[in-house]
């Protein structure tokens, strides 16, 4: 099969989806679609590169939003039915609602649009599908509890990236999620992975519903949910 894997800015099974690509790129062509936020977010969990490594050639592409510009040249294959299935997974709230309003204003929900003109099937797994609270996990994050300002702060020594303002702050948008800082740390202070609740808002849920509604657009609860 020839599929495109849209991967938008949620943190929410972001790595349950990074692993079926990688699954998928042994036996499958892929090309990978980031939204820019997609591409932020995928550096601060560190799963950016693993995507860098399955990725090269023709159909094979990583492509991201700003190689695109503002007319989406890559979603012509869409429209000409290039491609046998689109995956978006995780679908933001915000990707999510755009597509319901249709609005076809960056790569992914261009990519959606097109797809809709060319016939070609798409599978989408929002993260916001249920009110109340969800499991989410966070990338790297300093907690000031831990941390005793020492006079010099090896975390931020050994940030490749110098992501990390001493006793202050982690930059996600400079870390790439390697947890160099979260060894270097002797104070247990910087941590990846934690877990945290947070809560589904109506209108997200709302939003995610309507997609039922959608022709040639099938929802799915997780990425290992969906059949190729
Ligand atoms: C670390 C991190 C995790 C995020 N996780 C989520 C998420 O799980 N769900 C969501 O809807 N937005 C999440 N966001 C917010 C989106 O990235 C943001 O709304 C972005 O504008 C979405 O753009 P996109 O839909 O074009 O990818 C997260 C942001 C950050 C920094």
């Amino acid at each position: 099969m020839r599929i495109a894997w849209a991967i938008t800015g949620a943190g929410h099974l972001l790595k349950e989806s990074v692993e079926v690509i990688e699954s998928l790129a042994k036996s499958h062509e892929i090309t990978i679609l980031l939204s820019a936020s997609g591409e932020e977010v995928l550096k601060m969990y560190g799963l950016y590169n693993r995507l860098v490594n399955i990725t090269g050639g023709r159909y094979r592409e990583l492509v991201s939003d700003s190689s695109q510009k503002y007319s989406y040249p890559l979603t012509g294959r869409f429209s000409l039915g290039k491609y046998d299935l689109l995956v978006v997974s995780p679908a933001t709230a915000n990707t999510v609602s755009k597509i319901v309003y249709g609005i076809s204003d960056n790569l992914v929900t261009n990519a959606v649009a097109q797809s809709g003109k060319g016939a070609v099937e798409v599978a989408i797994v929002p993260v916001d599908l249920k009110e109340g609270p969800v499991d989410t996990v966070l990338p790297s994050k300093l907690e000031l509890n831990k941390c005793t300002k020492c006079s010099t702060c090896d975390a931020a020594i050994a940030c490749p990236n110098n992501a990390i303002t001493p006793y202050e702050e982690i930059d996600l948008l400079k870390c790439t999620g390697c947890g160099i800082c979260a060894d270097a740390c002797p104070y247990g202070a910087i941590s990846g992975g934690k877990i945290v609740t947070i809560y589904m808002r109506a209108i997200d849920i709302e939003n995610t519903k309507k997609l039922d509604d959608f022709k040639g657009l099938t929802v799915f609860k997780s990425p290992d949910d969906i059949e190729f």
